[in-house]
């Protein structure tokens, strides 16, 4: 039985909704108090026993590679002025033992080819697709919870959540029947339908396990939504002969493609670390004039 031990991060979008501070940084760059997103989905991946992270970048997403490379001069720097602390953390950023391969998507034509341009890294082996604005805080990650149902069913997976009805059209959205808590067997998957026409409010968060397979029906679509060659659609052609499976994730999913979801995550993430969320929650209790503790029982 083959483990998935590798990872595809999409990171050639434009990044249009956050301009201009997507001019000539990545989307994925942007923080969540201290971390780029991009760093928060790689962790997740690395919880998750993933080893080789494959991010497929386009033009201004250099600084994806440089953030996970080593920065001689800032260590030398932090050393230099007794920061040993902060060097120490620098250091250990991410897990030993971890390959990060970046692959050029000269241009962007959609999830789909992005997830193409990963089959060399990829060959004939299951992998995950972890899309970095889709920040889910869960316990395990949920790439975790994939690759475990994965190990278990030995099939495809995407990773869904109910979605607001009039907001079928910004989704991947999918009919299902159910197989399993948390589990179901998908009957269809359509790109972005509008609410008048979805299948249901089922919607798909950026979270995919995929076997190889996918390669195949990816190399045959042909654009659809927007335009685009989507994933969605490859999809659609692999469930035509295997089983597809959606799962409804435990965690709570923050959209970082728009900015309500981003500064939502930014206050719940603030919320939790250690350095800040004292007088952060101070602040906002002044601020509002507010009790936002809960409660003593
Ligand atoms: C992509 C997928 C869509 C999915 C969404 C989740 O769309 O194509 O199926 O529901 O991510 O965030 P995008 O948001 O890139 O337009």
């Amino acid at each position: 039985m083959k483990k998935v031990t590798k990872a595809v991060f999409p990171a050639a979008g434009m990044g249009t909704r956050f301009l201009p501070a997507t001019k000539a940084n990545p989307k994925e760059m942007l923080p969540i108090v201290d971390k780029p997103l991009i760093q928060y989905a790689a962790e997740e991946a690395a919880a998750a026993g993933i080893t080789d992270l494959i991010f497929i970048i386009g033009r201004t997403k250099r600084a994806i590679a440089d953030h996970f490379d080593k920065a001689y001069e800032l260590e030398v720097e932090l050393e230099t002025r007794g920061k040993l602390q902060a060097l120490e953390d620098l250091r250990n950023m991410l897990p030993v033992n971890i390959s990060y391969i970046y692959i050029r998507q000269a241009e962007a034509l959609g999830l789909g080819h992005a997830v193409l341009c990963a089959q060399p890294a990829i060959n004939d082996e299951p992998f995950a697709v972890l899309l970095a604005d889709d920040l889910i805080d869960g316990k395990p990650g949920v790439t975790k919870q994939m690759c475990e149902m994965y190990n278990y069913y030995q099939c495809s997976l995407v990773g869904v959540q109910n979605v607001a009805p009039e907001e079928t059209a910004s989704y991947g959205i999918v009919a299902a029947e159910p197989m399993a808590p948390r589990l179901s067997r998908i009957t269809q998957i359509v790109e972005k339908p509008a609410p008048a026409v979805a299948p249901s409010t089922l919607g798909v968060v950026g979270r995919y396990v995929l076997t190889p397979r996918i390669f195949h029906h990816l190399r045959r679509i042909e654009r659809g939504a927007g335009g685009e060659l989507q994933l969605t659609d490859a999809i659609a052609d692999l469930l035509k002969e295997q089983q597809v499976l959606a799962y409804e994730f435990d965690g709570k999913r923050y959209d970082c493609g728009t900015k309500l979801g981003y500064l939502e995550a930014t206050v719940e993430y603030a919320l939790q670390h250690p350095e800040v969320s004292g007088e952060f929650l101070a602040y906002l209790e002044r601020r509002f004039c507010l009790p936002c503790r809960p409660e003593p029982t």
